[in-house]
C-alpha cells in the first residue's frame, strides 16, 4: 500500500520548501503567485487531503463552528442556521449542527461533545431551562460562544436577539387600535426569556391603553401548534370569549386558527389573531396571518460575525445586540366594531373536550 501523501511529498513535487507548502495550505503568510500555483498543482496531482484535525491539534482549535439549536424541524430555525453557515463559510469556517430538542441535558451533552472536537467557537440557541451560565473553558482557555434568540438565566456573554418586547407591544397595540378590548394571549413557555419579553410587551400595551387583562386571558403554550390549539380551545369558551388573541409565535397562532375552525367560529370575523415570527407559510394561511416579523437571517448572520470577531481576537466587554422587529399586517385582524360576533349562533363542541 502506498504511503499517505503528506506535505513533504508536495514540497518535493512542487520543488519548494516545506514552509511554503504550509503557508499555502494554512494561509499563514503570503506566497508569490507562481509558487502558490506550483503548490496547488502538486496538491491536485497527488490528491492531497489536508487534515483539519492535525491542524487543529497544532493550534488547539479547528476551523469548525459548533451550533446547537432546539429543533431544525421548527420552521423558524432553518433561515437562521443558513445565515450562520453562509457567514461561517465566507470566513473559511465550517458549521456543525446539533439539535437539543429543547432538552437542557441533551444540550449539555452536545456542549462537551463539541468541545472535544476543538471547535473555533460555538453558537447556541439555548434550550428551555438551559444550564449555560458562562463561556465554556477548554484546556484553560475560554471557547468563544454567542447565544442567539434566548438568554439563559445568568448568562453574561455575547447575545444577539430580536426586540421581543417591542414586537409584542406593536402587535397588541394593533389589536387595540382595531377596537378590541377583550384581548387574550397564548404566551410561550414561561422559562424562556423571549416568551417572557413578549408577554411583558403584551401586558405593557394593555396597561398603557387602560385595557383590563383578566388572569384567565393569559395561557401558556410550548411554542408549537398542538399547545396553541389546546390553549385557544380553553380561551374561546363562552361566556368570556376574547375578541382577539395575540399568540407568542406563529406555530401557536396556527393552532389557534385550528381551534377557531374546530369551534365553528371564523377568523377574523369572530376572533382576530396575531402571531410572532412571520414564518414564510404564514402569508399562505387562510386568512393570511398578521404577524411580528423577526429578522431571522440577520439574527444568525450578526451572531456569527460577532463570533468570528471573537475567534480572531476581539476582546472587549461582552455585547448584547437587539435587532428590530416589524409588524406585518395581513387579514387575520378586523375592526372589532365591524366584527359579526356569533351571539346566538350555536358553537360546535370540539371532539377533544
Ligand atoms: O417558533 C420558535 C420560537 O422559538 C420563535 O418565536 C423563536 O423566537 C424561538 O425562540
Amino acid at each position: 500500500m502506498s504511503a499517505r501523501v503528506n506535505m513533504h511529498h508536495i514540497a518535493k513535487r512542487a520543488k519548494v520548501s516545506l514552509g511554503t507548502v504550509s503557508h499555502v495550505i494554512n494561509g499563514s503568510a503570503a506566497v508569490r503567485e507562481p509558487l502558490r500555483q506550483r503548490v496547488l498543482e502538486a496538491i491536485n496531482s497527488l490528491g492531497y487531503q489536508p487534515s483539519q484535525l492535525a491542524r487543529g491539534l497544532r493550534r488547539d482549535y479547528t476551523n469548525m463552528i459548533g451550533m446547537i439549536i432546539p429543533d431544525i424541524t421548527n420552521p423558524f430555525f432553518p433561515a437562521l442556521v443558513r445565515a450562520a453557515e453562509d457567514v461561517a463559510y465566507s470566513h473559511l469556517y465550517r458549521l456543525v449542527l446539533c439539535n437539543s430538542d429543547n432538552d437542557p441535558q441533551k444540550e449539555g451533552f452536545y456542549m462537551s461533545e463539541l468541545q472535544s472536537y476543538l471547535p473555533a467557537g460555538l453558537l447556541v440557541i439555548p434550550a428551555a431551562g438551559s444550564g449555560l451560565r458562562e463561556q465554556p473553558v477548554r484546556n484553560g482557555r475560554p471557547t468563544p460562544m454567542v447565544c442567539i434568540d434566548r438568554k439563559p438565566e445568568g448568562w453574561k456573554g455575547d447575545m444577539v436577539r430580536a426586540d421581543n418586547e417591542g414586537g409584542a407591544y406593536a402587535a397588541t397595540q394593533h389589536l387595540i387600535d382595531h377596537g378590541h378590548r377583550r384581548i387574550a394571549t397564548i404566551a410561550g413557555p414561561q422559562h424562556l426569556t423571549n416568551a417572557q419579553e413578549r408577554l411583558s410587551g403584551f401586558r405593557c400595551a394593555l396597561k398603557e391603553a387602560g385595557v383590563r387583562l383578566p388572569p384567565e386571558y393569559v395561557v401558556h403554550g410550548q411554542f408549537d401548534r398542538k399547545s396553541g390549539l389546546e390553549a385557544a380551545l380553553r380561551l374561546l369558551r363562552p361566556p368570556s370569549r376574547p375578541t382577539a388573541i395575540f399568540a407568542g409565535n406563529d406555530l401557536m397562532a396556527m393552532g389557534a386558527l385550528l381551534a377557531v375552525r374546530e369551534l365553528g367560529l371564523r377568523c377574523p370575523e369572530d376572533v382576530s389573531i396575531v402571531g410572532f415570527d412571520n414564518l414564510e407559510v404564514s402569508e399562505l394561511l387562510q386568512p393570511s396571518l398578521t404577524s411580528v416579523q423577526q429578522p431571522v437571517y440577520r439574527l444568525g448572520s450578526t451572531a456569527t460575525e460577532l463570533l468570528v470577531q471573537r475567534i480572531t481576537g476581539l476582546n472587549d466587554a461582552s455585547r448584547e445586540i437587539t435587532l428590530e422587529t416589524e409588524l406585518i399586517r395581513r387579514n387575520s385582524v378586523i375592526r372589532n366594531s365591524a366584527a359579526t360576533q356569533t351571539q346566538g349562533r350555536k358553537q360546535r363542541v370540539p371532539a377533544s373536550q
